[in-house]
């Protein structure tokens, strides 16, 4: 007899994110003017960069397969692989770059395989859930300090026994500030901790060819491990870990979220290379998403302060929250609500991404619709 799954309680549990309005559906939009994906510098959809990829795919597929076949260390590596890492160790001032299938692996493997027990990892309390999870997955401790706040830092380092690891991202995916890095490199280096600064959305639109901010504040030295993803401003998907030959020795022999997948397509790959050489022949690309940021952000509307091209509304409650959007998905735009739990009860949003795409006249039509809310 088939053995009964537990359908009741996982139906309980959806009803209760109903009852609460925080049940998440998948949606696909079509035509509404998209100020809502990460793809900030147009080039998910730029037909050039695209027929870059289809010719370095045609020339490379005679010799490659369609799939990898296998992880890194049994069939999947090809020289490919090795060639799109040099670049990206030599476009992110490193000494080596290991490619991982998204970003959300990358933090995993780096999380669960450095930090030891005995060790502590100080993380800030707005990290992405994929640095959490990793941290979940170790022996060392572990605790958070207040967003972007190097007092409660200093304190907790203080505490901390072993080697302390510092996570935190360059740019916050849900509140889109900086985090303060001349600040965390001094603090690391006086407490002879490690920093981990996540790139996932300074990736591409800060720093000489989209090399991160951590390089455009020529922080790289004093910033052993960094994560790069490229399933945002690079248009295309995967991520890597820039750092030393021994940290990219040590996760192919350590990390089990390297060792045990499938790597990566030679598609995906061969993506990965064609997008940073479409950027660095295309360099204005950056000063042109400077601009709409300078350009949403002189309207004053944004509830934090935020130089980069994620733009938040908080609108507090999940009903509030979700209404707004619906008015302005009406209007024509494709705009979604972030809801609690993802963010904390209270600061739920509208959560406002920049494009180099967005003409001046929708981003004047958006600003209209949003004082209005
Ligand atoms: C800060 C941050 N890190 C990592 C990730 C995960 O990257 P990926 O989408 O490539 O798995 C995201 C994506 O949402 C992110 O915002």
């Amino acid at each position: 007899m088939q053995k009964e799954i537990p359908q009741n309680q996982w139906k309980n549990a959806l009803n209760k994110r109903s009852e609460e309005n925080s049940l998440r559906n998948i949606k696909t939009t079509h035509g509404l003017i998209d100020f809502s994906s990460n793809d900030y510098l147009s080039l998910a959809r730029n037909t050039d960069l695209l027929n870059a990829v289809k010719q370095a795919y045609e020339n490379a597929a005679i010799i490659n397969k369609l799939g990898s076949t296998g992880s890194r260390l049994i069939t999947g590596n090809n020289e490919y692989f090795e060639k799109t890492e040099s670049f990206l160790a030599q476009t992110h001032h490193a000494e080596a770059a290991l490619l991982f299938n998204s970003g959300y692996v990358a933090n995993m493997a780096v999380f669960s395989t450095l930090p030891q027990r005995g060790d502590t990892i100080l993380f800030d309390e707005l990290s992405h859930a994929c640095i959490k999870d990793g941290i979940r997955l170790n022996h060392a401790d572990h605790f958070p300090f207040l967003h972007n706040d190097l007092d409660s830092l200093e304190k907790k380092i203080k505490k901390a026994k072993g080697q302390v690891y510092i996570a935190v991202e360059s740019v916050y995916s849900m509140d889109g500030d900086f985090a303060p890095l001349n600040e965390l490199a001094e603090l690391s280096e006086k407490y002879n901790a490690l920093l981990i600064v996540d790139e996932a959305h300074s990736t591409g639109v800060f720093g000489q060819n989209g090399a991160g901010l951590v390089c455009e504040l020529g922080l790289e030295n004093k910033i052993p491990i960094r994560i790069h993803t490229f399933g945002k401003a690079m248009g295309c998907h995967g991520a890597a870990v820039v750092g030393s030959q021994t940290l990219k020795d040590y996760l192919i022999n350590f990390s089990r979220p390297f060792i045990f997948t499938t790597a990566m397509s030679l598609h995906s790959v061969l993506s990965i290379l064609e997008a940073y050489k479409f950027l660095t022949s295309n360099n204005l690309l950056q000063a042109d998403i400077k601009n709409k940021i300078q350009k949403f952000t002189s309207s004053n509307l944004s509830s934090i302060k935020s130089f980069s091209p994620i733009q938040v509304i908080i609108i507090p409650g999940n009903d509030q929250a979700r209404k707004s959007a619906n008015f302005l998905q009406d209007h024509g735009f494709d705009i979604r609500p972030i809801l609690s739990p993802t963010v904390k009860t209270g600061s739920e949003r509208l959560r406002i991404c920049l494009h180099t795409f967005n003409s001046d006249e929708e981003m004047a039509l958006l600003t209209e619709l949003l004082k209005t809310i």
